[in-house]
């Protein structure tokens, strides 16, 4: 090829390029704000897939909401039952601790260390027993038990209506009488006594708190009034009921210098029901109830 049909070619070539470059500049993809390149040049079809897609998209927020609703309706339901759960035993706290009092100078501790309270009462019930009547009377010592089912509940109509009476003619006289421990059960009365125990060893816990099914409490008849404490016999309170509780149909259930006998320390606060006739009878015969009966008051175990 000569040199001027190659210059020819060159300027053949060269002006084919510059009609390329104007071809270019009219394909441009006009580009507005919020619209990316594929979606602003929509066809039915692609309009139709985005409407399904907005709805999956509705629907996903729908279920979600549902199910959040669903959550907390639950919570709340669950809150309320252990809400619910909780104000009981607050409300039940206070009458089964109430009673921790037999023994005021000294708390009983448990500590983790000593032996598991089940063990050291299991061994004293192994026979099913029944209530002891002598002459009438509900006898419950140390020789005497109740059953566990034996369970009243609360004090007998009988003992309460002759606490008032003797209350309100104690307050006429310028006194106050007050039930510091009434009725105690089987199992309230197992926890009392096995903390004694944990606290002061059995053979002292023997002399002050009645072992399971042993304590006068379990019947309903009996009562400890205004302070759990030696110092009770020497106040006003504690004078008047020892010279007036029989009028009333009580007895001073644990008397002075008859400890051998009832097998308890005296008690000047724990008082038993026995009607007006008997206890009169008792406190007349200047004898604690077991010698009055001819009855012992010992444990067999
Ligand atoms: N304190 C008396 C003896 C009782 O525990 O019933
Ligand atoms: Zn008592």
């Amino acid at each position: 090829m000569s040199k001027k049909v190659s210059a020819m070619l060159a300027a053949l070539l060269s002006f084919a390029v510059v009609l390329g470059g104007c071809g270019t500049e009219n394909l441009e993809v006009k580009v507005t704000p919020g619209n990316s390149p594929e979606t602003s040049e929509k066809t039915p079809e692609d309009t139709a897939n985005q409407q399904e897609v907005v709805e999956e998209k509705v629907d996903v927020t729908q279920e979600i909401v549902t199910e959040q609703v669903v959550t907390t309706e639950e919570t709340t339901v669950l809150t309320e039952e252990v809400t619910q759960e909780v104000v009981t035993e607050q409300t039940e706290k206070p009458e089964t601790e109430a009673p921790v009092t037999e023994k005021v100078t000294e708390p009983p501790v448990v500590t983790e260390t000593q032996a598991p309270q089940e063990q050291q009462t299991e061994v004293f019930y192994e026979q099913e027993v029944e209530p002891t009547y002598i002459n009438g009377i509900l006898v419950v010592n140390k020789t005497y038990p109740l059953p566990e089912s034996y369970a009243p509940g609360e004090l007998t109509s009988d003992t309460y209506s002759a606490f008032k009476k003797m209350a309100a003619d104690a307050y006429a006289e310028g006194l106050n009488l007050w039930v510091q421990s009434g009725y105690r059960s089987y199992s309230l009365q197992k926890d009392l006594y096995n903390r004694y125990v944990a606290s002061d060893g059995q053979a002292a816990a023997d002399t002050y708190s009645a072992r399971p099914g042993h304590s006068e409490h379990q019947s309903g008849l009996a009562f400890d009034l205004n302070s759990i404490s030696d110092s009770f016999a020497d106040t006003a309170e504690g004078q008047w009921v020892a010279e007036n509780c029989h009028k009333y149909g009580f007895i001073v259930r644990y008397p002075k210098s008859k400890e051998h006998i009832t097998g308890y320390k005296y008690e000047p606060w724990h008082l038993r029901y026995l009607g007006v006739e008997t206890a009169t009878a008792v406190y007349e015969s200047g004898l604690c109830l077991e010698e009055y009966l001819g009855i012992t008051s010992e444990y067999s175990y």
